[in-house]
C-alpha cells in the first residue's frame, strides 16, 4: 500500500520509543518523563546518561558503579593520539568521527547480542568522547595531550583536558547542564542516522560514527558553530535590523532559529540563557549575547507568524566562547553529550530490530536503450 510521500520524513513516526518526548505546541522536553528543567536542576549529565541508557534513575550503589566505569575508561591507546597527530588540519567533528570509527578497531568484542560487550562499549563512548575531543583540540595547535585525572568529575575533566587549568566550580556546573541539554531529543537527523546503521546490527563504534557525520551538518548540530559566526558577523547590537532584514528578505536562514517540532521557543534555549547570565555574573558579560538578544527580538518581529523561534543551537555558543573554547568545537561538545541519546536508541533498536529500509517513489523512466557511446 503505497503511502505519500514526507520530503524528509515530516511528521512520520520513524520508531516507537520511550526515551524522550517534546511537545512541539507547549516546549516541553522530557527524559524518561522527567522535565529536563528538574534534570538540569538536580542531577548531573553521568545521571542523566545512565536514565536515558537504561530507563530509570540509578540508586545509589548502581550511581556509584556508573560514575567509576566511566571515570576509570576516559583514558585513549597512544596509538590513537599518534593517528590524531597524522591527521591533516580540518574540522574537528572530522578528527572525531575518524577517531571514534578507530577507537571501534581496539575492541574486537562488537558483538552486538552480548548485552556486557554492549555495557562496556556504552561505557568506553560516553568516557572516550570527551578525551578524543580535548586531544584533538590541542593537537592540532601543536600542544600535547592531556591525559584524564580520575579524581575529577565529568564535566570538570574536560575542562581540565583543554587547558591543564584547574576546574572552575561555577563553570563545570554549567557546563554540566550543558551536557544534559544537549544530551537527547528525540528522532532528530543524527540519532536517525544511527539507528538506521544499528538496524544492521553493525557495532556501536560504527553507529556513533555515522550520528557523528550527520550531526556535523549546518542544518543540526553544526549550527552552533554558525550561529557564533553569524553574530561576529553582525557585530554589533545596531547592525542587528539590517542584517535580520536582508537575510529574511533573501531567504536565507537564521542560524540557530527554527525547528522540525517546537512552534515556540525551544526550552533549552531558555534555560541556555540563564546559564548565560550566571556566567556573566561570575565572569562579565559577552557582547555576542547583546547582539543575540537583539537578533532574537528582530526575527520575533519580522518573523511573526511563522514558528521560527530560537532553538538548543542559538544560545549555546555563546556559552562555550565565554569559557574561551574555540567556535568549531562546540559541535564535537554537542557530540559528546548526544552520544547518550544515540546509545540510548542503539540499545532500544537492538530489542525490536528490524533492518530500516523504506520504499521510494519512482520518478525515473523504464525500458530505455543503451546507446553505443559513437550515436550519443
Ligand atoms: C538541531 O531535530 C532535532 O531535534 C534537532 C535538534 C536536536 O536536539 O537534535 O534540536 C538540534 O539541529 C536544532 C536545529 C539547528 N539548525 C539550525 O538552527 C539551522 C537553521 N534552521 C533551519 O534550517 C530549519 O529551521 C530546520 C532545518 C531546523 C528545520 O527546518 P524544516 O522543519 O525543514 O522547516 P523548513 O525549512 O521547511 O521551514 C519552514 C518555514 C519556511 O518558510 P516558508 O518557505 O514556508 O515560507 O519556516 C522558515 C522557512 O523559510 N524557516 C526559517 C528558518 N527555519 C525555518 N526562516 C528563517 N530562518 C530559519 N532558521
Amino acid at each position: 500500500m503505497p503511502h505519500d510521500f514526507m520530503p524528509g520524513l515530516a511528521g512520520i513516526p520513524a520508531a516507537k520509543s520511550a526515551i524522550s518526548d517534546v511537545d512541539g505546541e507547549k516546549g516541553i522536553l522530557e527524559y524518561r518523563g522527567i522535565r529536563i528543567e528538574e534534570l538540569c536542576a538536580r542531577s548531573s549529565f553521568l545521571e542523566t546518561t545512565y536514565l536515558l541508557l537504561f530507563g530509570k534513575l540509578p540508586t545509589q550503589p548502581e550511581l556509584n558503579r556508573w560514575v567509576t566505569d566511566v571515570t576509570h575508561h576516559r583514558r585513549i591507546k597512544f596509538r590513537l593520539v599518534d593517528l590524531m597527530k597524522c591527521l591533516p588540519d580540518g574540522h574537528p567533528m572530522d578528527a572525531l568521527q575518524a577517531a571514534v570509527a578507530a577507537l571501534g578497531m581496539f575492541y574486537p568484542g562488537r558483538n552486538v547480542s552480548d548485552p556486557e560487550n554492549n555495557y562496556w562499549s556504552a561505557v568506553r563512548l560516553v568516557a572516550k568522547m570527551p578525551t578524543l575531543v580535548a586531544a584533538w583540540a590541542r593537537l592540532r595547535r601543536g600542544d600535547d595531550y592531556i591525559p584524564p585525572r580520575d579524581d575529577l568529575a565529568f564535566a570538570d575533566n574536560f575542562l581540565y583536558m583543554l587547558t591543564e587549568a584547574p576546574p572552575h566550580p561555577l563553570w563545570s556546573e554549567i557546563f554540566d547542564d550543558c551536557l544534559i541539554l544537549h544530551a537527547e531529543h528525540t528522532m532528530n537527523a543524527s540519532t536517525f542516522t544511527g539507528m538506521v546503521t544499528a538496524s544492521t546490527l553493525a557495532d556501536p563504534y560504527t553507529v556513533v560514527a555515522s550520528a557523528i557525520g550527520a550531526l556535523k551538518g549546518p542544518l543540526h548540530g553544526g549550527a552552533n558553530e554558525e550561529v557564533v559566526q553569524m553574530l561576529r558577523d553582525i557585530g554589533a547590537v545596531d547592525r542587528v535590523r539590517p542584517f535580520v532584514k536582508a537575510r529574511i528578505g533573501a531567504k536565507q536562514k537564521l542560524m540557530g532559529f527554527g525547528h522540525r517540532v517546537y512552534k515556540v521557543k525551544d526550552p533549552r534555549a531558555t534555560i541556555l540563557q540563564a546559564l548565560c547570565i550566571r556566567l556573566f555574573h561570575e565572569c562579565g558579560g559577552s557582547p555576542l549575547y547583546d547582539v543575540a538578544l537583539r537578533v532574537e527580538e528582530v526575527a520575533d518581529e519580522l518573523l511573526h507568524g511563522k514558528a521560527v523561534h530560537p532553538n538548543v543551537d542559538f544560545y549555546s555558543g555563546i556559552v562555550y566562547d565565554k569559557m574561551g573554547m574555540d567556535v568549531d568545537l562546540f559541535t564535537p561538545v554537542f557530540a559528546m553529550a548526544r552520544v547518550s541519546g544515540w546509545l540510548a536508541h542503539w540499545l532500544e533498536q537492538l530489542r525490536e530490530n528490524k533492518l530500516f529500509r523504506p520504499d521510494q517513489i519512482y520518478a525515473g523512466e523504464h525500458d530505455r536503450p543503451y546507446v553505443p557511446i559513437d550515436r550519443r
